[in-house]
C-alpha cells in the first residue's frame, strides 16, 4: 500500500489510474460473461469481486491518497465494484434460470411408466378391529388375557357350569379333538367362546379383577354371509365387590359409545347362559339407522331389518357357582362378563353384508380399509 503523500493526484497511483480502473472492470465483466455454470461463475466472484481481487486492492490504495483526490478515486473503485456486482448478480439469475430448465427436463418423472413397485401390506381390519376394542378396555384399567384355542372341556364347559347334557356340548356345535390313541374322548375341544378365559383368569389371580379377552374360537357353524366356523370374540370380566348389573349396563354403553360414536345406547334382553344369572341378550341401537327405520316403511333398514336394535352379544352377571368353583367367595364379591362376536360388529360398523368377505382374504375387500397401524 503507497504511503500518504499529499501531493499525489490518483491518477499518478498505478492502480488508480482511470485506465486501469476500466481495464479491471471489463476483465471482471468479461470473465462473468464467459462462466458458464455456476461453479465457474463462483470462481469469477471470488476473482473480480473477492477481497483479494484487483479492485478490491485498487480500493485499499485509496487510503493512502490526500483528502481532496480520495473521493474521484474512490468514485471511479464503486462504480466499477458497482459494475461487476451487477453482471454478476444478472449471470447468476441466467445460470439458475439454465439449470432449472435442465433440471426440470433431465428429472422429469414419467407418469405414464407402470406401476412397478409391490404395494405395501398392511394390518387386517378384524385385527385393528380388536386392537380398538381392547384399547378401549385397557383405558378403563382392564388387562388383556389370554387362553389357549385347544381347550379342555372343563374349562370350556364344566367350570362354566354347563350341565353335562347341554346341547352346546353335542357335535353340531363343538368340535372335539381326537386323542393321541386315536380315540374319541381326549377332554379337549376347540374351545367354542372366550368364556373359559374368564375361568383362568379368576383361578389365576384375586379379586379385584378386570379383564378383556379377545380371541379366535370355532364351532362346526357353516360359512356363509352371518356366519363363520371361525370367528373371534372378545370377552369382558370385572369381580370386584360391590360389581352390579348397573355397572354392566354402564359399561356396555361406554363401550358402544368408545366404538360406534356418541349416543349410540344398549338394552338388555332376559336369556338363558349356565354361567351367568342372571343373563341377558345385549343389542345397541342400529348403526346404519339409528332406529329411525323402525315404523317407518319409506325408509327400510336392512341392517336391522327395521327392528332399530342390533344384537351385539350375551352378557349377565357371573353365576355365583362360577365364582366359588374358582375359589371367589360369592358373599363377598359378585361380577359381572359379556362376550360378542368382533365379525359381527365390524359388519355393522362398516356396512359389510357378507362375513365371507372378512374371511376369505381377498385384498379388494381389505383395501378400502386403508394402512391403520
Ligand atoms: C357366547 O359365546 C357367550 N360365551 C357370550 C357370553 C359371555 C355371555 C359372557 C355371557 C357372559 P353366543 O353363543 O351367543 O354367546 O356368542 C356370542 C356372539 O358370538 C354372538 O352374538 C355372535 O356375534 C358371535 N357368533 C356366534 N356364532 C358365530 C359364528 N358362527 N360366526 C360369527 N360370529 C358368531
Amino acid at each position: 500500500m503507497s504511503a500518504p503523500n499529499k501531493s499525489y493526484d490518483p491518477v499518478e497511483v498505478e492502480a488508480l489510474k482511470p485506465e486501469q480502473i476500466e481495464r479491471m472492470r471489463d476483465e471482471a465483466v468479461a470473465a462473468v460473461a464467459a462462466a458458464s455454470d455456476l461453479d465457474e461463475l463462483r470462481e469469477v466472484k471470488a476473482a473480480h469481486a473477492g477481497d483479494r481481487s484487483p479492485l478490491a486492492l485498487a480500493n485499499r490504495e485509496i487510503a493512502a491518497l490526500p483528502p481532496h483526490a480520495k473521493a474521484d478515486a474512490g468514485k471511479r473503485v464503486g462504480q466499477a465494484r458497482g459494475a461487476v456486482n451487477k453482471a454478476l448478480a444478472a449471470r447468476q439469475g441466467e445460470l439458475e434460470a439454465e439449470r432449472d430448465a435442465r433440471v426440470l427436463v433431465e428429472e422429469a418423472v414419467d407418469v405414464t411408466l407402470s406401476y412397478d413397485r409391490r404395494p405395501a401390506g398392511a394390518r387386517h381390519p378384524m385385527t385393528t378391529f380388536a386392537d380398538r376394542i381392547a384399547d378401549v378396555f385397557t383405558a378403563l384399567g382392564y388387562r388383556v388375557a389370554e387362553g389357549p384355542e385347544v381347550e379342555t372341556e372343563w374349562f370350556n364347559f364344566d367350570a362354566l357350569n354347563f350341565p353335562p347334557d347341554h346341547p352346546a356340548r353335542e357335535m353340531q356345535d363343538t368340535f372335539f379333538v381326537r386323542g393321541a390313541d386315536g380315540g374319541e374322548d381326549s377332554g379337549l375341544v376347540l374351545r367354542t367362546h372366550t368364556s373359559p378365559v374368564q375361568i383362568r383368569s379368576m383361578i389365576d389371580s384375586e379379586p379385584p379383577l378386570y379383564v378383556v379377552c379377545p380371541g379366535r374360537v370355532y364351532r362346526t357353524d357353516e360359512l356363509d354371509a352371518t356366519h363363520t366356523p371361525v370367528f373371534t370374540q372378545v370377552e369382558l370380566l370385572a369381580v370386584d365387590e360391590g360389581l352390579t348389573m348397573a355397572d354392566l349396563k354402564g359399561t356396555l354403553d361406554h363401550m358402544v359409545g368408545a366404538l360406534f360414536g356418541e349416543g349410540m345406547r344398549t338394552r338388555l334382553r332376559p336369556n338363558f347362559f349356565p354361567f351367568t344369572e342372571p343373563s341377558a341378550e345385549m343389542d345397541m341401537v342400529c348403526y346404519v339407522c339409528r332406529g329411525e327405520s323402525v315404523g317407518n316403511p319409506d325408509r327400510p333398514c336392512r341392517t336391522c331389518s327395521s327392528e332399530g336394535w342390533i344384537e351385539l352379544g350375551g352378557c349377565g352377571m357371573v353365576n355365583p357357582r362360577v365364582l366359588t368353583a374358582c375359589g371367589i367367595d360369592p358373599d363377598k364379591y359378585s361380577g359381572f362378563a359379556f362376550g360378542f362376536g368382533i365379525e359381527r360388529m365390524l359388519m355393522f360398523r362398516h356396512n359389510i353384508e357378507d362375513m365371507r368377505d372378512i374371511v376369505e382374504g381377498d385384498v379388494r375387500f381389505t383395501l378400502p380399509f386403508g394402512m391403520e397401524i
